[in-house]
């Protein structure tokens, strides 16, 4: 079974509540959130209090995606904000250290945490952390906005970190995360995905039902 994360990136922030309770009750497994500090990326959006009263608010599973340049600065309050899911982004570390500090941070408070790569990051760049992760979070766009189309060259990128994480003996989730549609997401399984982000396909999708349960199926 392929788990499915719609993104909130493409809904306005004051119908998130209600777009969480609608996945919630169509068995969606997770809402994927966005986060965008407008340094790492150039638009922003969402914070820990939009997060915590999002999470007050609904059951659905929350997998926080922070695209930001000092996570460490910010994630004492997206810890308390109690999301299952933590992913940070490997470019915004100048130093392994701190990386390894935030994974600990999280790893501590109970929360699964993941790492994510953009395009042309090398891949083999995340492989030392990958003792420490419950989740890579492979990006198959530049991080910035929903709606872009899927880069071909990521199924490669799957492929390999899903052989590799197999040989190792890992139990990590591969997570993979812009332009995925209903037309493309069969390939982004077989290719070693096991769960998916979802933002401008759910969002205009007419019947979110089929389609979740399509992936889901998967
Ligand atoms: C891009 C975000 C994605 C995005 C996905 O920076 O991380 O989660 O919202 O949207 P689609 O599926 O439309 O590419
Ligand atoms: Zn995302």
């Amino acid at each position: 079974m392929t788990k499915i994360s719609p993104s909130t990136n493409p809904i306005s922030e004051n119908e998130l509540v209600n777009y969480a309770l609608e996945l919630q009750s169509l068995g969606a497994d997770y809402l994927h959130c966005d986060v965008m500090d407008g340094v790492f990326v150039e638009a922003k959006c969402l914070n820990a209090e939009k997060i915590k009263e999002i999470n007050l608010n609904s059951l659905i599973q929350l997998d926080v995606h922070l695209m930001m340049v000092t996570p460490i600065k910010q994630l004492k309050s997206y810890i308390k904000a109690r999301p299952n899911i933590i992913t940070l982004h490997l470019e915004s570390f100048k130093k392994p250290e701190t990386l390894l500090e935030c994974l600990v941070k999280i790893k501590k408070a109970k929360i699964l945490c993941g790492l994510s790569i953009k395009p042309n990051t090398p891949l083999e760049l995340i492989y030392p952390y990958l003792p420490m992760l419950d989740l890579v979070l492979i990006m198959s766009v530049e991080p910035g906005q929903s709606g872009q189309k899927f880069i071909e060259s990521t199924l490669n990128r799957i492929k390999t970190l899903s052989n590799h994480i197999t040989k190792n003996n890992f139990n990590i989730i591969i997570e993979v995360d812009g332009g995925i549609n209903k037309d493309n997401v069969k390939q982004v399984v077989e290719s070693g995905a096991n769960m998916v982000v979802m933002g401008s396909a759910m969002a205009n999708c007419k019947n979110r039902k089929e389609l979740i349960d399509y992936v889901r199926s998967l």
